[in-house]
């Protein structure tokens, strides 16, 4: 009967507590669940790639800035490239109790135990611009359609060249690809030779470097240099005669070490003009060099707004709100596929910078001079 009785009382104690951690929102980790607006005026921790791209600056400043309209307070961190340094910041910013994090990836599978962390603490994980893959631990994803930004630099390619025209060349291509760790890169290559393949099965593009394949054209860390270097050889090994007539460059970036091995080498002048050159970000100094006529094209990319979604999202899940999405197919991660807001990509070139860049406030004329 004793033994009833305190095996009863054992079951209802246990109950209760259960109830009583279920009422605070424990769960199995310790940590107890926030509630809805329970972030307001928290801080926000921001982890973005690299201080070397103006355009990660621009991102940075533009999502502090939003935030802090919201009313939050931000942690701003640069990872430098290295992916360690970028693991032990976000490690850094959950100790120090951010209510959320955004983060821009620098190696896309290097994330894994960090976002754990995250989400045992339920600090919601924005994917910024690049996806965290092999994770159920990353909430929402806020980007540009990314085989959108490779068909503009393949159509761009396409279009300048005449081939879309009737024109037969046979023209050379060169083929640069971003980094391999970046899950970006597959998608902005894949956009671009779905452009630039039927022109090359037909032999009207011409890769005389015979690298073709994503493994042997990506570019570790977007690195200009590593591109640059690529480049000389490319021209050293392939081009003892012939000339370049474009090149895919998928970063402005990259599209700066291109154009330096492509001078170095005698290109450049009026009876050996520059290759039609492509790029992305819009960043001020490529732009300026659009202007000048070396760079030919890039694809730009308003970071307001992508600052202004991926702010949208954090809020949004920490007052309880369900994010506003446009695309829960294609961004798998290996794990769940991220449902993810993508914004629109733009060509520009000579011809539209003005009404792309400087009409809509993203630079002022004197930005480009
Ligand atoms: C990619 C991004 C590009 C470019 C590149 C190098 O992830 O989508 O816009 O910025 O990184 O930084």
């Amino acid at each position: 009967m004793r033994n009833r009785r305190a095996a009863l009382a054992a079951i209802a104690g246990a109950a209760s507590l259960a109830l009583t951690l279920t009422a605070c929102g424990q769960n199995s980790s310790g940590g107890s669940k926030p509630k809805a607006g329970d972030a307001k005026g928290g801080t926000i921790g921001i982890a973005m790639p690299t201080k070397s791209s103006a355009r990660w600056i621009s991102d940075g400043n533009n999502i502090v800035k939003q935030l802090q309209a919201k009313g939050y307070k931000t942690k701003l961190v640069y990872g430098e490239d290295d992916p360690d340094t970028q693991v032990s910041q976000i490690e850094n910013m959950i100790t120090q109790g951010v209510k959320g994090l955004i983060i821009a990836a620098i190696d896309n599978k290097s994330l894994n135990n960090v976002t754990q962390e995250a989400a045992s603490a339920h600090i919601p994980v924005i994917a910024y611009d690049r996806l965290i893959l092999g994770t159920k631990n990353v909430d929402y994803y806020a980007s540009f359609d990314n085989e959108k930004v490779g068909k503009l630099q393949g159509g761009y390619i396409v279009h300048k060249l005449g081939l879309d025209a009737g024109k037969k060349g046979p023209f050379n291509i060169e083929l640069f690809a971003g980094s391999n760790d970046d899950n970006n890169t597959r998608y902005f290559f894949k956009g671009a030779m779905e452009t630039l393949q039927p022109y090359i099965d037909k032999k009207e593009l011409v890769v005389k470097s015979g690298q073709t394949a994503l493994d042997k054209v990506t570019t570790l860390r977007w690195d200009g240099t590593t591109a640059q270097k690529r480049m000389e050889d490319i021209l050293t090994a392939s081009y003892k005669s012939g000339r370049v007539d474009a090149v895919l460059s998928p970063y402005d970036g990259i599209s700066i070490g291109i154009i330096s091995a492509l001078k170095s080498d005698g290109y450049g002048t009026k009876s050996n003009p520059l290759p039609v050159i492509t790029g992305q970000d819009a960043e001020q100094a490529s732009v300026k060099s659009i202007i000048a006529g070396e760079q030919t094209q890039t694809v730009y990319k308003d970071t307001r707004q992508l600052a202004k979604v991926a702010v949208t999202m954090v809020d949004d899940v920490l007052n309880g709100k369900k994010p506003q999405v446009n695309d829960t197919k294609s961004y798998d991660n290996g794990t769940k596929v991220v449902p993810a807001f993508l914004l629109q990509p733009v060509s520009v070139d000579k011809t539209n910078y003005e009404d792309a860049l400087v009409k809509s406030g993203y630079y002022t004329d004197a930005d480009l001079k």
